[in-house]
This record gives structure tokens, C-alpha cells and sequence, in this order.
């Protein structure tokens, strides 16, 4: 049975990924430091299965992730663990450093230390998958993909972590011969995902009858990945993605921010009715420091490659996200009224409540 290890897998994207492999059949290690985006209420459907373990352990810590190397013997390693989100990263930075580059680090030499002193056959087999964003190649015009060969020019505290970790992560595999492999995704959405993110977060205000704080004019586009649909190209990609390479993994999903919550409402109006239509919430506020305006991904190298397609488009993932959070509030309601309500975050001081009908206090976090 193959056995993997899988850094952050309380978080969002890390959970889909347990829910996966144990559903495949892998025997699977989850080391996870439970920060406040970390919840096992997200792995409740796996945590009673043979196959499935979990370890409270900070990748920050080198000896306590070798120790663990050493008990389990992964095969593969899906290295997910991060801090996440743009806003947070731009009123405190310090931990993205921690985490996302010296956690990192630490993986990879835990990991290396780890490999050779496996046997022949084991090692060639072995495989370190170090999962990243495309919000490491900036912004775009209004035209134009990211390509694997696109130039790093990342915009936020977030997303300069995460392409430092992306150099360490390459620099590994060409001076140490050390068998990774990067994939840079779009932005994911589904069930389990935290509320402070765009789609989760306009959801719950609606269902609230709240006001949906839009940043600027709403025309930044992202391209909206389903999450169980990334969680099947990373266990493709570190199956079978060759030693030293980088794929792009993204849904050809491009929508303004604007047209999302729009969406939403529409879906909302119809499965949650209210007094007047959920768009009427729409507030514009003022604009993230930085903003990124595009962000759109050309994954032909995985699709060629590895035989890899997104089985939902935006319009039904979209559909069944929203269903999941009006049939999952045993999930969701602990997070709102114990963890964070739906605050703006990532306000830098001296900045305006700007174009806000909505005031700032009220105002909640959009996108990354
Ligand atoms: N969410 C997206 O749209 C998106 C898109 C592309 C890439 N990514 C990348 O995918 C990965 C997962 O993203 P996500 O949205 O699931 O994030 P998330 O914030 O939902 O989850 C992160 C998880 O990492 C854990 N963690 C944080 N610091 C840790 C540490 N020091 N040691 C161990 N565990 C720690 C948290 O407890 C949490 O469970 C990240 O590396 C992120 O950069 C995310």
C-alpha cells in the first residue's frame, strides 16, 4: 500500500487531499499544527479509517518531522502546510515567513535526511511534492496566461513567501538530486473551506442577511478551481509528475469577483429565499494594498502530460458549494462564532473606508 504524508492536511485544500487518498486506498500520515485554520471536524468522514493517522506537529520543528519520517516511511510527501491568506499576510507577516519559508526548509532537509538512507528500490520511488499558488507570477493584463516558465513577480508578503519556498523547493532538487516536484494552483472553492475567503464568507454573510463587502470595483478575476478537483492533480502529480518539474493546475474558470458574488446571490435567492434578492448586500469597499487585477492559468502541461481534466466547471462546483454549506452548519457555525465573524482584515492604517457604503468594521474579507 503506498503511504503519504501530508503536511497541513486540517486546513482546506489538505483535507480534500486525505479525503482523497484514504478514499484510494493509501495509508496516509496527516501532520498538521492546527492553527486557527486548522479543524479535524474536516476529516470527520476519515478519522475512524485503518488507513488514516494524524500528528499534531509544527513543520517548523526538524526533529519532531524526522521522527515522524521515521515511523511512518512515507512513500511520497504532499507538503500543503501554509499560511494562507493574502490579508492576514499584509497586517502580520511574520508567521508566512515561518511557516511557508522556514517550515519549508525544514521539510526538505528532514525529507532529504530522510531519503538517503532508504533502500534502492524505495528511493527511486520516493517523491517530495511541495504544493504552491500561481499568485507567485503577479498580476496580468487583461490578457494572457501563466505558463511554467512564466517569471516569479509576486505582489504580497503571502505570495513572496510561498515563491521563496518555491525557489528552495527547485534549488533542492538541482543541487541535491532530491526528487521534487511544484505545482502552482488557481484559487480553489468547495466544502471545508474557511470563512474568511471570498466564496465561503459571501455565502454565510448572505445566509446572515449581512452586508457582501466587495474590494475596489469587484473586477479582480480569479480562476476558480473545485477543490477535490486539485485534490486528484496532486495524487496524479506526485505519482506520476517527472523528478525537477513544475505544473500549472488550474480550472479555465476565469470570473471577476463581482460576477462570483453575483452568482451566489442568484443561487441563494433560489434555494434561501429572503425579502428582497441577496444582491441588494453587495457593498463596494476600499480596495486591497497591492491588489493583484488577473490571475488565469494554462494547465495544458498537466492535461497533456498526465491525462489530467477538472471535472466541474464553476457553474456546478459553484452550485454544489453553496448547497454544502446550507445542509453542513454543524461545520461552519463553531468556526463563525469562535474563530472569526466575518471582520475586515488586511486594513493598513490610515486607509480610507474609501467607496464603502458598508462601514469598515462590518466590512469582511474578500479573496486570496
Ligand atoms: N486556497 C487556495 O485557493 C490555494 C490555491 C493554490 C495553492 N494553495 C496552497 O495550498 C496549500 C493549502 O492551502 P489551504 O487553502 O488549504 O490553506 P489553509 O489555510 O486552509 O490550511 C493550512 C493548514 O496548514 C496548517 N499549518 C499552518 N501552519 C503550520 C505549521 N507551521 N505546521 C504545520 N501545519 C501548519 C494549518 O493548521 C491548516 O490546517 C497552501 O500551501 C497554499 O499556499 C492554496
Amino acid at each position: 500500500m503506498r503511504s503519504v504524508l501530508v503536511t497541513g492536511g486540517a486546513g482546506f485544500i489538505g483535507s480534500a487531499v486525505c479525503r482523497h487518498l484514504v478514499g484510494a486506498g493509501a495509508d496516509v500520515l496527516n501532520v498538521d499544527a492546527l492553527t486557527y485554520a486548522g479543524n479535524l471536524a474536516s476529516l470527520s468522514t476519515i478519522d475512524n479509517a485503518p488507513n488514516y493517522r494524524f500528528a499534531r506537529i509544527d513543520v517548523c520543528d526538524r526533529r519532531a518531522i524526522s521522527e515522524a519520517f521515521q515511523a511512518f516511511q512515507p512513500d511520497h510527501v504532499i507538503h500543503l502546510a501554509a499560511e494562507s491568506h493574502v490579508d492576514r499576510s499584509i497586517t502580520g507577516s511574520d508567521a508566512f515567513i515561518q511557516t511557508n519559508i522556514v517550515g519549508t526548509f525544514s521539510m526538505l532537509e528532514a525529507a532529504r535526511a530522510y531519503w538517503l538512507e532508504l533502500p534502492p528500490g524505495k528511493r527511486e520511488w520516493f517523491r517530495f511534492l511541495h504544493v504552491s499558488t500561481d499568485e507567485v507570477y503577479g498580476s496580468l493584463g487583461g490578457d494572457g496566461l501563466f505558463v511554467e516558465t512564466t517569471p516569479y513577480d509576486p505582489s504580497s508578503p503571502y505570495s513572496a513567501s510561498k515563491a521563496a519556498a518555491d525557489h528552495l523547493v527547485a534549488a533542492w532538487a538541482r543541487t541535491y538530486g532530491f526528487p521534487t516536484v511544484i505545482s502552482n494552483c488557481s484559487n480553489n472553492y468547495g466544502p471545508y473551506h474557511f470563512p474568511e475567503k471570498l466564496i465561503p464568507l459571501v455565502i454565510l454573510n448572505a445566509i446572515h442577511g449581512k452586508p457582501l463587502p466587495v474590494y475596489g470595483e469587484g473586477a479582480n478575476v480569479r480562476d476558480w478551481l473545485y477543490v477535490e478537483d486539485h485534490a486528484r492533480a496532486l495524487d496524479l502529480i506526485v505519482s506520476r509528475g517527472r523528478v525537477g518539474e513544475k505544473y500549472n493546475v488550474g480550472g479555465r474558470n476565469e470570473r471577476r469577483n463581482i460576477d462570483v458574488v453575483r452568482k451566489v446571490c442568484v443561487i441563494l435567492d433560489r434555494l434561501r429565499p429572503m425579502d428582497r434578492p441577496h444582491e441588494s448586500l453587495i457593498a463596494f469597499v476600499a480596495d486591497r494594498p497591492g491588489h493583484d487585477l488577473r490571475y488565469a492559468i494554462d494547465a495544458s502541461k498537466l492535461e497533456r502530460d498526465l491525462g489530467w481534466r477538472a471535472v466541474e466547471t464553476f457553474d456546478s462546483g459553484i452550485e454544489k458549494t453553496v448547497r454544502w454549506y446550507l445542509d453542513n452548519e454543524w461545520w461552519w457555525r463553531p468556526l463563525r462564532e469562535k474563530v472569526y465573524a466575518g471582520e475586515r482584515l488586511g486594513v493598513l492604517p490610515g486607509t480610507p473606508p474609501a467607496n464603502s457604503k458598508a462601514p469598515a468594521s462590518a466590512a469582511a474579507t474578500i479573496g486570496g
